[in-house]
């Protein structure tokens, strides 16, 4: 359970708003990422006063000293979670506190300060609040919720900056991957790994992202849109997707997904298609899986189906893996059956067309 918020946000409206025409065209087809609301939240932590300053303000761009520690040694963090609009026009937040709690956690792990959960809250319900209109209404359509904290201190010193920024910023979404619920093709990266034991890959820190996009790029290069990394030590088992948990269907009905060893971010997702999956009566493990049980698995049949899942993403299906001399389709290549169940259960419960029988939505607006 969380407290009562300890900040309290000055609130400075945005003088010159998106117009609403304006606004509904890019509601119409936001994409992902690239627009953003007239708002934003932001708040100062310093080592002698704490976390002040906290405030609602327009959108824009910051100033920063280019000597801000954030932009030479990566000290830094994310969350990423949704705002869902029901069809009785009320705005609904999904396991937001699960968010606020791997936010503290990744906080621990880049040595930043507490964000406590409740002011994270508070700051997610005031941005929505006041940039409702934001929120669209279209099918599979959400607001992103970006909030962040960032080395802010001036100081090319090599230790936890003194001075540090929280910022929450939001943006309109419709899919992830241009061309909607369509599967995605997955590049297997024997080059690079994302995380070793005791690093920083249970973490939500932007340096994790910097190190897959030279793996990335190799994937784009062989034609495919995600890449899957495998572990640092044995190069063998399978870990995550570059921003996304990774899900295998069984034929006999068991789901599979790695086990979190440390090394792989514990997607809020990922754990919704757990519970979701026992209550639609699947057996879920959660364990290790070597790569060749999953390409030994698809080629002989017993594995039907293999998905990705993020908040971004939701639920993905993976159409074909690739790696370095071989190519493999999942089942057909298409969406499977099991996976496009899991995903309506999911979204049903997330725009409010299904009971939420585990009390995962909390109403924003
Ligand atoms: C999310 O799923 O929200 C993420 O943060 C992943 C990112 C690739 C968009």
């Amino acid at each position: 359970m969380t407290g009562n918020p300890s900040l309290r946000f000055a609130e400075h409206r945005n003088p010159n708003p998106t117009p609403p025409e304006a606004r509904q065209a890019i509601l119409a087809d936001p994409g992902f990422g690239r627009y953003f609301t007239d708002h934003m939240v932001s708040a100062t932590w310093t080592r002698d006063e704490g976390w002040h300053d906290a405030k609602l303000e327009p959108y824009g761009p910051l100033t920063l000293d280019p000597a801000a520690a954030v932009l030479h040694y990566g000290q830094e963090i994310f969350e990423g979670l949704k705002a869902y609009r029901h069809a009785d026009g009320s705005v609904w937040g999904f396991r937001t506190e699960a968010n606020g709690e791997r936010f503290m956690h990744s906080a621990r792990r880049l040595a930043l300060p507490a964000f406590p959960v409740e002011d994270f809250l508070a700051s997610i319900d005031l941005l929505v609040r006041t940039d409702l209109a934001w929120v669209p209404s279209g099918e599979e359509t959400s607001l992103y919720l970006r909030p962040f904290m960032f080395a802010s201190e001036p100081f090319l010193g090599v230790r936890p900056a003194a001075e540090i920024r929280y910022l929450l910023i939001a943006c309109p979404v419709g899919s992830y991957f241009a061309g909607g619920v369509k599967p995605v093709s997955i590049w297997l990266s024997t080059a690079y790994t994302r995380a070793a034991r005791g690093g920083t890959g249970a973490a939500k820190c932007g340096g994790n992202y910097a190190a897959s996009l030279a793996a990335q790029l190799e994937a784009s290069a062989h034609g495919c849109q995600q890449v899957c990394f495998l572990d640092a030590v044995d190069r063998h088992w399978v870990e995550e997707l570059g921003g996304m948990n990774l899900y295998f269907v069984r034929r006999d009905g068991r789901l599979v997904t790695p086990e979190l060893t440390g090394t792989i971010l514990e997607g809020v997702t990922r754990s919704s298609v757990l519970e979701l999956a026992k209550e639609l009566g699947f057996d879920v493990e959660e364990r290790r899986v070597g790569i060749d049980e999953w390409r030994d698995g698809v080629g002989s049949g017993e594995i039907a189906e293999v998905f990705a899942c993020g908040t971004a993403a939701v639920i993905t299906p993976v159409g074909c893996l690739r790696w370095d001399g071989g190519e493999l389709a999942m089942g057909d290549g298409g969406a499977g059956e099991v996976t496009m169940r899991l995903r309506q259960a999911l979204v049903d419960i997330q725009y409010g067309r299904a009971a939420d029988a585990h009390g995962w939505m909390r109403r924003l607006a």
